[in-house]
């Protein structure tokens, strides 16, 4: 019998609760699947294992189910004993801005008395002011500034974080941006997704030209870019597509550029004014459709019959103190797939914690834990392209798990403003308790 047993690196075991968090058909829990809150329908798509055990090899998941199954089969060098505990997929975040030098706390500030972000950013501030303190820094100073940052993201669970440019808005400053990324990539246990968002903002140098701008984002930036070789290489482009920021016809003019040289489409839409973003991203095969906070219901309807992930980023309207959400409940109910994400900026939401996010989800989007669950995991996956390797506590999937020190999975959400999260794996390797 003890000859037989198969080694494994790491084994986690006796979790009170292990939640699987099983692809639907192969993909994402999308529409019904994920949009039915019953109690029954909340275990299923957590393919929740009482007493549940995880054993990892070579980084992945080699193991997974009850825990007397597991163990018959498997031991390991390193083996944690979770009972009285939530074991989990590491959360996915598929939507932040994390890497900026500054802070702008002097507008959050001038926003608590009263002025609006549109305001401050039309006089200026807003995204301009993090751009001029990106621009000002070095390569050196954004790497370092950003990694603390990544470290109380994984601390919170964060395994996978996608992160966008567009706090440079010339060449040279995007290149430098997508440089801080490969490197942080390489020197932090988050893999990161990184995004190319050369049109967050009209710098200001072309505000009386802003089509000049989407010249040099169309002829210059976005071939740069492609040429550019840090890893991982940039799978994605980005649009704010919003009034003040980019226009429906200049987003789809980039997008018909970066989709010619191979990017993946992502689009901020619906933010604060719905200008057609959703259904553009929908048309062009977009991999996901960010923000949705006023998304009208004939673009709800497209996105739900789409494979567009609609990314909810609940920690915005909480940090504009906004009382509109994502229009969770109509995006499920028309078929869509749902995720939720950061959005860490320095402007709207300097927010690092995914379990708060899903605190925010339960309350303002009326998620389940479950659903909220599946959200910052599978779904989150699936909007980085990443659906088939993280997510997911399934067999050949990277061993991305979490230990959380709560007895049952509802305490997420449930509980917030402490961090719930007590041990990190990363690629099998304990990097966080
Ligand atoms: O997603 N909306 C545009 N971009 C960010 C805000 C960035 C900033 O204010 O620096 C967002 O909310
Ligand atoms: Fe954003």
């Amino acid at each position: 019998m003890h000859t037989q047993m198969k080694k494994a690196d790491l084994l986690i075991h006796s979790a009170t609760q292990l939640c699987v968090v099983p692809p639907q058909n192969g993909g994402p829990q999308r529409g019904r699947a994920l949009g039915d809150r019953s109690a029954e329908r909340s275990r299923q798509s957590l393919g929740l294992i009482e007493n549940g055990a995880v054993a990892c090899a070579g980084g992945r998941i080699v193991a997974v189910g009850p825990t007397t199954e597991v163990r018959a089969t498997w031991q390991a060098a390193v083996e944690l004993d979770c009972s009285g505990k939530v074991v989990c997929p590491g959360f996915v975040d598929p939507h932040t801005h994390v890497v900026w030098a500054g802070d702008r706390a002097a507008e959050f500030e001038q926003r608590v008395r009263g002025a609006t972000y549109l305001e401050i950013m039309a006089a200026g501030g807003g995204i301009m002011s993090t751009v001029r303190a990106t621009r000002a820094a070095t390569l050196a100073q954004l790497v370092a500034e950003t990694h603390p940052r990544l470290d109380r993201m994984l601390a919170h669970g964060s395994t996978t974080v996608e992160a966008k440019t567009g706090y440079g808005l010339t060449t040279a400053d995007e290149l430098k941006m997508l440089e801080a990324i490969a490197m942080l990539n390489t020197n932090h246990p988050i893999t990161l997704v990184p995004t190319f968002l050369g049109a967050h903002a009209v710098p200001s140098e072309y505000k009386d030209n802003p089509d000049g701008y989407v010249d040099l984002v169309v002829e210059e930036m976005l071939p740069a870019v492609k040429a550019q070789s840090p890893k991982p290489k940039t799978q994605f482009c980005d649009v704010f597509c919003e009034e003040g920021a980019f226009s429906l016809a200049q987003t789809r003019r980039i997008f018909e550029a970066a989709r010619a040289l191979g990017f993946g489409l992502k689009v901020h839409a619906d933010e604060f004014k719905p200008l057609g973003g959703t259904a553009l991203a929908v048309e062009l095969g977009a991999v996901s459709a960010d923000h949705l906070v006023c998304t009208p219901p004939d673009e709800i309807e497209l996105l739900g019959r789409s494979d567009t992930v609609a990314v909810s980023l609940p920690p915005t309207p909480f940090g504009l103190a906004h009382h509109d959400y994502t229009p969770a409940q109509a995006i499920l109910d028309a078929g869509g797939i749902l995720a939720l994400a950061t959005d860490c900026n320095p402007g709207t939401a300097w927010c690092e914690s995914v379990p708060f996010v899903i605190a925010l989800a339960c309350r303002y989007l009326r998620l389940t834990p479950a659903q909220a669950l599946v959200a910052a995991t599978l779904n989150g996956a699936h909007a980085v392209g990443l659906g088939n390797k993280v997510g997911s506590l399934t067999v050949g999937r990277a061993a991305d798990i979490l230990v959380l020190d709560l007895p049952d999975y509802r305490h997420l959400g449930y509980r917030f403003g402490t961090n719930p999260v007590e041990t990190v794996v990363k690629a099998g390797r304990i990097v966080v308790g």
